[in-house]
């Protein structure tokens, strides 16, 4: 057990999806993987370990935001040994060529600031995805048909952002989209010799304002769960 985790030693997988919501953690491991079992339950922050193909795999809650994605990975990392990290998640899409549904494959994270900003001085540190990770997601989605948009993404601090100047800035550089967590996730995995990969469902538009039905989201939401787990599997 630690702080925020209730798991014994040996429930959690060393491969790890984390959506940041923790009913789509236990609606995926309901849906996906064989014998599905709740490993954590700490404040409301689902986690469940089972297996998919045979592989023993853990899906866990992240919760919303970097200082809450820092404090579950961090745990799983060092306390739980996981080694193979991908998030499944949304994000806003902030390019014209990218469309609702796509799937975007974050490269790297943008970022004013993360919880690991301050021990690299004035250095700015560049997190990246794992690239075996990245090329088998890309793979996967294809093979279902889903449209795939592998680059730059913004991790935002903020849902409702006061500067929208800052978007306008993201999108002039060619960042595919936002969302709120991947570039401390890339950060942890770095320093502790993982592999991380954010695949995001693009969820909501930030030029056309166009938005997924609910029903919707959940479809695309389980293709992301399905690319998530044949990518770390491949
Ligand atoms: N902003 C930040 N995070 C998000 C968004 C957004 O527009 N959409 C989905 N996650």
């Amino acid at each position: 057990m630690t702080i925020h985790i209730g798991a014994e030693p040996g429930q959690i997988a060393e491969t790890v999806l984390l959506p940041g919501d923790p009913y789509r953690a236990r609606w995926a491991a309901e849906t996906f993987l064989e014998a599905p079992e709740l490993i954590n339950e700490v404040r409301g922050m689902l986690g469940y370990t089972g297996t998919w193909n045979g592989h023993r795999v853990t899906i866990h809650g992240s919760g919303m935001g970097m200082p809450s994605l820092s404090i579950y990975v961090n745990e799983l990392i060092r306390d739980y040994g996981a080694k193979t990290l991908i998030r499944i998640g949304s994000c806003g899409a902030m390019q014209e060529k990218v469309k609702l549904r796509d799937i975007i494959l974050a490269m790297t994270a943008t970022t004013l600031s993360t919880p690991s900003r301050g021990i690299f001085g004035d250095m700015n540190f560049a997190p990246c995805a794992d690239y075996t990770l990245l090329r088998a997601a890309d793979d996967a989605a294809r093979a279902k048909g889903v449209t795939t948009h592998a680059g730059g993404i913004y991790s935002a601090d903020v849902f409702y952002d006061e500067r929208p100047d800052l978007n306008e800035q993201m999108t002039r550089h060619g960042i595919l989209g936002v969302e709120m967590e991947a570039a401390e996730l890339y950060n942890l995995a770095a320093r502790h010799g993982c592999r991380a990969l954010a695949v995001l469902t693009v969820s909501d538009h930030l030029l056309t304002h166009e938005a997924l039905p609910s029903e919707e989201r959940e479809r695309s939401f389980g293709d992301m769960v399905e690319v998530a787990l044949e990518a770390a599997f491949s």
